[in-house]
């Protein structure tokens, strides 16, 4: 049976991939970043997980304002980077994993989550400097990924709660998938940001730190915030931490906190970056 083996939260500002192709690691400004991230590469490199469910957002790329699923999941080969700019460079392809992807949607549709099923899928930086920073040099290709993308660009949103259960219902599908993978699942973007309008560079580092105290084993008190609550407290982006919910609800009731960081300001974003491990 696949079996989930743990979740890794990061940041996915895409300031981030240019840094990597500029080779600014070890400068004063991204050095307390990046540092975030070797003792989760040496894990990832212990546990070789065959697989990653990525909870990303797509910002605007393969679906804009006039159509815009609340929750669609990948199900192709594989994807291809085509961001819209910010300085990224071209990356590899990313590939994925069909038959566990169906899996998956057989089981959230049996659920009642009326998700998109995507064959086709041009994916953001939302889904790939994440994978880029797990795997330096671009080395990502032999992951299996199954993009699983939330909608956190047009109200309506869904809830904390929507998205955590979501999780669950994925975590069914894996556990009863009949094939011996190692599953990570990854919970991308946030934290606390607003990228215009007026408060432009909000952050809000005690509710970030109070994010990620709450998602290690007490989640569900993080129900209580609406959308328009994290709004509010994280910025028009900070709704963004629905696909950190997204991705503990597919780890199990406890799980060990093996590392954290968390940086302030990375571009306009408080980066927060975990290291669950499932028991
Ligand atoms: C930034 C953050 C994001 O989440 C994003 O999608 C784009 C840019 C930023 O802080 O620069
Ligand atoms: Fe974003």
């Amino acid at each position: 049976m696949a079996k989930i083996i743990g979740g890794i939260t990061t940041s996915h500002i895409p300031a981030i991939g240019r840094a990597i192709t500029l080779n600014l690691q070890e400068t004063p400004y991204w050095k307390p970043f990046f540092d975030g991230y070797p003792p989760i590469r040496q894990w990832l490199s212990e546990k070789k997980p065959d697989v990653v469910v990525l909870f990303y957002n797509d910002h605007g790329l393969e679906f804009f304002l006039n159509k815009k699923p609340t929750f669609s999941i990948g199900v192709a080969p594989q994807y291809i980077s085509d961001d819209e700019g910010w300085g990224i460079a071209t990356i590899p392809p990313v590939t994925g994993e069909t038959e566990l992807s169906w899996h998956i949607c057989n089981t959230l549709v049996e659920d009642e989550f009326d998700i998109t099923i995507c064959q086709e899928m041009k994916v953001d930086h939302g889904l790939t400097i994440p994978l880029q920073l797990m795997w330096p040099g671009n080395t990502y290709g032999h992951i299996k990924v199954i993009p699983v993308c939330i909608n956190c660009e047009q109200h309506p949103m869904p809830s904390l709660k929507r998205c955590f259960n979501l999780g669950r219902s994925i975590a069914k599908a894996i556990e009863t998938f009949d094939k011996d993978l190692n599953v990570v699942v990854f919970g991308t973007g946030g934290m606390s940001h607003q990228l215009d309008g007026q408060r432009a560079g909000f952050i809000n580092k005690p509710f970030d730190l109070m994010c990620m105290n709450k998602i290690v084993n007490e989640p569900e008190d993080l129900f209580q915030y609406s959308v328009r609550d994290l709004v509010e407290q994280a910025g028009a982006q900070g709704p963004e931490l629905n696909m950190w919910m997204g991705m503990r609800g597919v780890l199990n009731g406890k799980v060990t906190e093996l590392h954290r960081n968390y940086h302030i300001p990375i571009s306009n974003t408080g980066a927060g970056t975990m290291l669950l491990e499932n028991k």
